[in-house]
């Protein structure tokens, strides 16, 4: 593994690996136990887009495996506007060890790693949000202890989360329904890039417009916010787009009777999901957040331990 810019370019073996060696970060304590694996390395975090859960666990990570992080607004870089992306990069790559990007384009995260030679990470673009999905199958696989015969039901707006989701799950061998609103579906290009990789696997990819036919039996049940940071202007035309997409109690009745409730955060309560679902039993929403800390541990490790000179 040299860089993390999308769930897609994974191939199903680097995923395992991945979440394998989350286990043994969460619960051997491998890597403190073992020193600071990145001591004296540095991660250039650039944010176009805000953010908690990312930066906070990409600074907590670092900081825990020995090494540091530096924050870069886009107002600091801004990357393609007061230099070109690859610039950036070749800059970069002489002073730190490793770039993670927040970006609207996943064009720019492509730039970046093609001319950089550190490890470059996504940390959420338009297109995919592979650091959350890897925590989220992750956290599928502590609950329900295997991904053998499992239903996931995404129900909501074909955004990054989507994506990113649709993507390992066909990888992983997973069932994925999705239940999306006409005009929010995931571009064919990527639907048959995820059927493709599904046929493999033996996954079973089908979307549904009724969100109740979709979560029939459902193992898991994400949701993502219908508004995500960048389409706000769209806000109002979206609250009536996706009104009949809430995940609330009257929709789990339809689930699996162990199902569990899964967002990425940050939530709108009453919108997408109802507040008494996200707090209630079956939420696993903060077990996801804690998740991002030791996945993206992982990923670190595995991409900067040895630098990975590019040849640049
Ligand atoms: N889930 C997630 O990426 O959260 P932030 O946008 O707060 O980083
Ligand atoms: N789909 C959301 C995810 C936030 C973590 C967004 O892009 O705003």
């Amino acid at each position: 593994m040299k860089n993390l810019i999308s769930i897609y370019s994974l191939t199903r073996q680097e995923i395992e690996k991945i979440i394998v060696l989350t286990g043994k970060i969460k619960y051997e304590k491998k890597v403190k136990k073992g020193g600071k694996p990145l001591a004296g390395k540095i991660l250039a975090m650039i944010f176009e887009k805000p953010s908690l859960r990312t930066r906070v666990t990409f600074e907590v990570g670092m900081t825990q495996l020995g090494g540091n992080t530096i924050y870069l607004s886009s107002e600091d870089v801004q990357l393609g506007k007061r230099e070109a992306v690859s610039d950036v990069a070749k800059n970069l790559s002489r002073w730190v060890d490793g770039i993670m990007i927040r970006t609207y384009h996943q064009e720019k995260i492509e730039i970046l790693d093609r001319t950089a030679n550190i490890p470059v990470i996504n940390g959420l673009s338009d297109l995919e949000h592979p650091c959350q999905v890897l925590g989220d199958f992750f956290t599928i696989l502590e609950k329900k202890k295997s991904f053998k015969n499992l239903k996931i039901c995404f129900i909501g707006d074909g955004n990054n989360v989507c994506y990113s989701l649709m993507f390992a799950a066909a990888k992983l061998g997973v069932n994925i329904s999705l239940a999306i609103p006409d005009g929010y579906r995931p571009g064919k290009k990527y639907v048959n890039m995820a059927k493709k990789d599904a046929l493999i696997s033996g996954s079973k990819i089908e979307f549904f417009k009724n969100p109740y036919l979709a979560v029939k039996d459902a193992d898991v049940v994400y949701t993502d916010v219908w508004t995500s940071m960048g389409k706000e202007k769209e806000r109002k035309k979206r609250i009536k787009h996706f009104k009949n997409y809430q995940v609330n109690r009257k929709l789990l009745d339809k689930a699996h009777k162990d199902f569990i409730v899964m967002h990425c955060l940050p939530a709108h309560r009453g919108e997408e999901i109802t507040g008494e679902v996200i707090d209630g039993l079956h939420s696993v929403v903060f077990d996801q957040a804690e998740n991002r800390l030791h996945v993206q541990k992982a990923i670190l490790t595995l991409l900067m331990k040895e630098k990975v000179k590019k040849g640049k």
